[in-house]
C-alpha cells in the first residue's frame, strides 16, 4: 500500500519576489563549508493544528526542499500473517540446511517490518521497531544487555526460552516477555520445533537519540560471553513475587539490572491475559476501546517500560469501537480473532497473527467481524508523550460530536 502521500507545500505563505531569494540563494552559495544555512523557505508543520482539526482522513502535509528533508509520515498499514509468514519457513530452511547460519552473520533470523511511509526505515512508527523472529531447535542468542527497551510476543504454541537477569522464562503462545534495558538477557529453543515470537523495541527512538549500546561481555562468564545464563531463580519468580494483585513483596527491591524505570515483572503469561480478559468480557468496556488490561510495573502501577505501554484488548463478536485518535503511536498484533480497523477512513482487515500500526493523529476504530472474540495486544508511545506533555486523545461520541478525551 503506498505512503501517505507527502503533499507539496499548496497553501504556504507567499514566496519572496524572485530577486530576493536569488539573492539568499546566492548568500548560501558564498556560506558553503560554514555549516549554516540562510532560510529561504517557510516551516510547514506535518501534522493539522490538535483540536479544530476533526476531518476523519489523515492530515498534514510534508514541506518542499531543505525545509522538510527530515520529515517522513508513518503510514498506517497491516501486515497479512498469510502473506509473510512463510519467509519465516524459508529462513529456517535456509538455516538447517546452510554452511553458516544467518543467526551467526546476522545476529538474529527474522525479518523486520518497514513501514512504507518511512523511507526503507526499519520501523513500523517513529519510535517503534518491530521484527518476527524463527529458532530452529538449538538455537541460541547469547547473552547481553542493551539500551533499547524490548519485548518478544510469542506467537507459536511454544516459544523457547528467555532468561532475564536470572529468571528464566519458558514461553507459549499469548506470553509477553520483557527484556528492559539494563537487563542480561538470553533466549534460546531447546524444544523440538521451530519458535516464533515479534520482537518490539523502541530502537529508533534511541537510535534518533544516538543512545544504542549493545554490552555482549556477560560479567562472571570468564573471558567473554556466556551463551546462555545459569538461572539463579527458579521458575516463575516474577509471578511468585508479583503475581497477586495489590500486594508486593516487601523484602526484595523492584530495581533488576541496571535499567532504569523499568518494571521488575518480566513475565506475563498469555493463559493468564486470556483469562483475565474473559473473567471481564461481561463489562461494559470503554466505548473507545472494549475491555483492555494493561501490562504494568506492580511496584508504581506505571507502564513496563519509560517509553512503551503494553495492553491487551478484547472486543466481543459484533463489538465496534466509536473513533478516536491519538497524539502517540499504536502498535497492534492480532492474537485471536478476524475484524476490521478503520485507519483516516481506509479499512484494513486482520485475522490472528497480522499486525498493523496505527500512527499518531490519525483516527481509528476497531470492529469485530468474526463469530467470536477478537483478542488483541497493543504497543503504545504514550509513556513518552506524556513525560513530553504532548500526549492527547480525541473521540467521537456516537453521534459524532469530537470529545477531548484528554486534553
Ligand atoms: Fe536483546
Amino acid at each position: 500500500m503506498a505512503a501517505l502521500p507527502a503533499k507539496a507545500d499548496s497553501h504556504a505563505r507567499p514566496v519572496l519576489p524572485s530577486a530576493a531569494r536569488v539573492a539568499m540563494e546566492a548568500l548560501n552559495a558564498q556560506a558553503d563549508g560554514l555549516h549554516i544555512w540562510l532560510r529561504t523557505q517557510a516551516n510547514a508543520p506535518a501534522q493539522r493544528p490538535w483540536f479544530g482539526d476533526v476531518g476523519l482522513e489523515a492530515g498534514g502535509r510534508l514541506a518542499a526542499g531543505r525545509v522538510g528533508a527530515n520529515q517522513m509520515k508513518a503510514a498506517p498499514h497491516r501486515w497479512r500473517w498469510q502473506e509473510i509468514s512463510p519467509y519465516l519457513g524459508r529462513i529456517a530452511e535456509i538455516a538447517r540446511t546452510a554452511d553458516v547460519s544467518p543467526i551467526e552473520f546476522a545476529d538474529r533470523q527474522q525479518f523486520l517490518l518497514v513501514n512504507p511511509g518511512l523511507g526503507g526505515r526499519l520501523q513500523v512508527a517513529n519510535t517503534i521497531r518491530c521484527a518476527v523472529s524463527i529458532y530452529n531447535p538449538g538455537d541460541v542468542a547469547p547473552v547481553h544487555m542493551h539500551s533499547p527497551n524490548a519485548s518478544r510476543t510469542i506467537l507459536s504454541d511454544n516459544g523457547g526460552y528467555t532468561t532475564i537477569e536470572g529468571e528464566r522464562c519458558a514461553a507459549a503462545r499469548g506470553d509477553l516477555i520483557l527484556t528492559p534495558n539494563g537487563t542480561w538477557h538470553d533466549h534460546g529453543n531447546d524444544g523440538e520445533t521451530p519458535v516464533v515470537w515479534a520482537d518490539i523495541l523502541d530502537f529508533p527512538l534511541m537510535e534518533f537519540l544516538d543512545c544504542v549500546w549493545l554490552d555482549e561481555d556477560f560479567p562472571g562468564a570468564g573471558a567473554g560471553n556466556a551463551r546462555a545464563q545459569t538461572p539463579v531463580y527458579r521458575d516463575g519468580h516474577s509471578a511468585r513475587l508479583y503475581g497477586r494483585g495489590g500486594i508486593l513483596p516487601g523484602f526484595v527491591s523492584h530495581a533488576r539490572g541496571i535499567g532504569q524505570g523499568i518494571s521488575p515483572v518480566f513475565h506475563y503469561r498469555g493463559v493468564d491475559i486470556r483469562a483475565a480478559l474473559e473473567a471481564l468480557r461481561g463489562e461494559a468496556g470503554d466505548p473507545y476501546e472494549g475491555i483492555t488490561l494493561r501490562f504494568v510495573n506492580p511496584a508504581t502501577g506505571a507502564a513496563v517500560f519509560p517509553t512503551l505501554d503494553y495492553a491487551a484488548q478484547l472486543l466481543r463478536p459484533g463489538e465496534a469501537t466509536q473513533w478516536k485518535r491519538e497524539t502517540a503511536n499504536n502498535f497492534y498484533i492480532v492474537l485471536d480473532g478476524e475484524g476490521t480497523t478503520e485507519i483516516a477512513g481506509r479499512q484494513f482487515d486482520w485475522a490472528t497473527n497480522d499486525l498493523f500500526v496505527v500512527p499518531n493523529f490519525l483516527w481509528r476504530r476497531h470492529i469485530n467481524k468474526g463469530a467470536g472474540d477478537a483478542v488483541l495486544y497493543l504497543c503504545s508511545d504514550r509513556p513518552l508523550f506524556e513525560k513530553i506533555g504532548q500526549y492527547r486523545a480525541q473521540g467521537r461520541t456516537a453521534d459524532g460530536e469530537v470529545v477531548q478525551l484528554v486534553s
